[in-house]
Parts: structure tokens; sequence; C-alpha cells
């Protein structure tokens, strides 16, 4: 037989996956944090352990107040598929560790990388390694030296730079927030990095091509809106790239970490960041060694509600967004950097009350605090479908009021 533990641990206990899940619905009254230097309690009063704590004191990205980060929320079926990758814990190195994984991811990226025109590329954890591995992969293809940007361009860009012993410059923004194209100056040897959706206010530099040997466009935030039939000319041109990020786990509505580095020409791009070892059975792709299996979730995603569902609650944030710049508009004491929706990404502010004393006295309400042009602007980012525009707007104003 087996030590002592192993078959608790390890053999699957159907009332501990329930008692899981009842407590994932339903969690318990804050307990605070366990003590992890205690004595071992099992495996189910742990989970009501953490339960106490871990579920009832997390920050609810589907509260109504919720209306701040770049974080979603997310569909149910992506909690059962992440369990089931937890349970599978197939590796995506290689085939012989994940072959259904894989071809599922190639299936994924099959149905995702064509909305940006690219015709492959491979899943990363997140737009950071997305960025990076587009960055890499041009330097390697033609040999560029140096970064240019926009100065709203998000961090992982310069890093990138830093990282691969790349010069880096960054162009100045227009009065809306995107690159002035005016301001690019000689591109001859630079790979240029557009982004479509920046993380202050979501704005979309010109998605036109510059005479530069490599163009990549991030698409972190804003690359979902593509598939939206309302909203998707906003990224007319993205197809003009070599490469482009987008994360799944912002507005694809999926749970961390789970992103998409794509390529125009993924033949070329793939080679030029594979590495042969002599254990694996097919060369390493890319940044990663060992990975998980951030396609399942997205398949059951896109199996279940189709492209044109995600779509649809991207037009709900987008509508939600809107319903947020109307109440905007219609109170005296706010106003708003820019107009419209943008890609659902609003900064605004309280006329008489700095953002961060709005941000310590919220009550029942989240806003995120961005800093354009040095000043300070409250940031409220549509990746919530239950967000209640009335709601943040009340709640911000209140907190003006119990600041004075
Ligand atoms: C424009 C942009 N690019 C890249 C990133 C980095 O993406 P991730 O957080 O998925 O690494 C972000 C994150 O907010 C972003 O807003």
């Amino acid at each position: 037989m087996y030590p002592y533990g192993i078959e608790e641990a390890f053999a699957a206990d159907a009332g501990g996956l329930e008692l899981g899940m009842r407590l994932m619905l339903d969690p318990p009254r804050d307990r605070g944090l366990p003590d992890l230097g205690a004595p071992p309690v099992g495996p189910r009063e742990s989970l009501n352990e953490l339960a106490g704590s871990v579920l009832s004191t997390a920050t609810r990205l589907d509260a109504p107040g919720f209306f701040a980060h770049m974080d979603p929320a997310t569909p149910w079926i992506t909690w059962v598929a992440a369990q089931w990758a937890a349970r599978l814990n197939q590796n995506l190195l290689h085939e012989d560790t994940g072959a259904t994984a894989r071809e599922l991811e190639r299936r994924v990226i099959g149905v995702l990388a064509p909305i940006w025109g690219m015709d492959g590329g491979h899943l990363v954890p997140g737009s950071t390694v997305a960025n990076l591995t587009a960055l890499w992969t041009a330097r390697s293809v033609h040999g560029i030296d140096r970064v240019v940007a926009s100065d709203a361009a998000h961090v992982s860009v310069p890093k990138a730079a830093n990282l691969l012993g790349l010069g880096y410059r960054s162009v100045r923004t227009d009065a809306l927030g995107r690159m002035d194209m005016n301001e690019l100056g000689d591109v001859a040897s630079a790979a240029v990095v557009l982004t479509a959706g920046t993380t202050s206010r979501g704005a979309v530099d010109p998605l036109e091509r510059p005479a530069a040997p490599w163009v990549h466009v991030d698409a972190a935030w804003a690359g979902p809106l593509r598939i939206s039939t309302k909203w998707g000319h906003l990224l007319d041109g993205v197809d003009m790239a070599d490469s482009v990020a987008v994360s799944a786990h912002k507005w694809l509505h999926q749970p961390k970490e789970s992103a998409l580095v794509l390529f125009r020409d993924t033949r070329t791009a793939h080679e030029a960041i594979s590495f042969g070892a002599s254990y694996l059975s097919d060369p390493n792709v890319g940044l990663l060694g060992s990975h998980g299996y951030a396609a399942l979730p997205l398949a059951a995603t896109i199996r279940a509600y189709g492209l044109q569902g995600i779509a649809s609650w991207i037009d709900h944030e987008m509508a939600l967004s809107l319903k947020l710049v109307d109440g905007i508009a219609s109170h005296q004491r706010l106003e708003q950097l820019g107009s419209g929706p943008g890609t659902g990404v609003i900064a605004w502010r309280h006329t008489n009350v700095p953002s961060r004393t709005i941000q310590r006295h919220l009550v029942d309400a989240f806003v995120s605090v961005t800093v354009i042009d040095d000043e300070d602007w409250l940031r409220s980012v549509a990746a919530n479908p239950f967000a209640d525009p009335d709601h943040v707007i009340a709640a911000v104003l209140a907190a003006a009021e119990r600041s004075n």
C-alpha cells in the first residue's frame, strides 16, 4: 500500500471537491489568514480555513461598485476549466507531455489570430511577456537596435527593451493620448510599438505602418474590441503589424495568466525564437519552459459562447462606459479627460477634491487612480459586466462629501 496520506491527497475525494465548490459559492465569514507554521489540519479543514479569509476578503471584481482596473469578472465555465487544468497539470513545453493540450492551444490560436490579421502565435502568461517575446523576435529576425513607443506605452515595453539590450526612445503623445506620428523620427532600424488601448486612458495610436522593419501592436487591453461589430473599427489597420499582443485575462474575460503573442509570419517568427534540447521531443518555442493549460478555459469559453457571445459582453461593458461618461457630464462637480467611451478606459475626476483623497474615502466602490501629464485622475475600466455607473458616481460624490 501507499505511505500514509498519499491516497487521501491524490485520489479524487468527491466530497472534498464538492466542499470546495460550496465554499466558493457561499464563502464563510473572514477568519483571518491561517498560520502556515501550525500543525496541519487535513484538506477539508484547510479549505474551510482558507475560505474564511481568501474567498471572503478577495476584491470582488464583479461587484456593482467595481469600475476600476483591467482585471475582469470571469465566466463560471472558466472556473471549472481552470480546475481541470490544475487536475491534469499538462506541460505544453513539448508534445510528449501534453499532445492534446497543445492541439487545443493551436485551435484556440487558429480561431483568434485572424481577428487581428495574424497567422498564428502562442499563449503566454501576460502581455508583459507577449511584448517581450515580440520584441525579441524583432531583434532576432531583423536585428533591430532600438524600440520606439509613445510616452503612454506600457511599462513592459521599455522593460523589454532594457532586457534585450536595445535602445529605447519614447515619442510624445497628442492631446488625445495617441502617439504623435509627426514626432516619430528615424525608425529605419527600430521596432515601433503602437498601443491599442493605453493603460491610463485607453487611447489607440494611429494604426498605420511607419517605415520601420518591425511594427508591434500592444493590444493588451483593447485588442478584443476588434470582435465587436459596433466598436471593432477602432482597431482598423491593426493587420499591418508584424506582431500583436493581447491579454486574454483582460477583455477576453479569462482567469490569469492568459495572453496571446501573435505574428503575421509565424513560421519565421517561431523559428527565430526556438531552441532545441536533447530531452525535448520538439524545439522549445518562445520564452517559457514548462507552462500550463491556459488554452483550456479559453477554448471552453469560445465553445460555450462563441466570439460573438464574448463580443456581446464587451458591447455591454462599453455601454456601461457610455453611461458613466453621460453621468459624469451631467454632474457639475465631475469632469472627464477627453470625451466619449474611447476603448472603455475612462479618466475622470472631481473638480474640487483630489482623486487620491476620493479613492481613500470610497465606501463600497472601487475606482483606480492614474497619473496623466502630472495630474491625478480617477480611472474606470469597463471589465465588469455587473458594474453600476450610477452607484460608482454616487459613491465618488459621497466620498467627496465625506472628505470635507
Ligand atoms: C497597454 C498594456 N500593455 C501591456 C500590459 C501588460 O499586460 P499584462 O498585465 O497582461 O502583463 C498592460 C497591462 O495593463 C497594458 O495596459
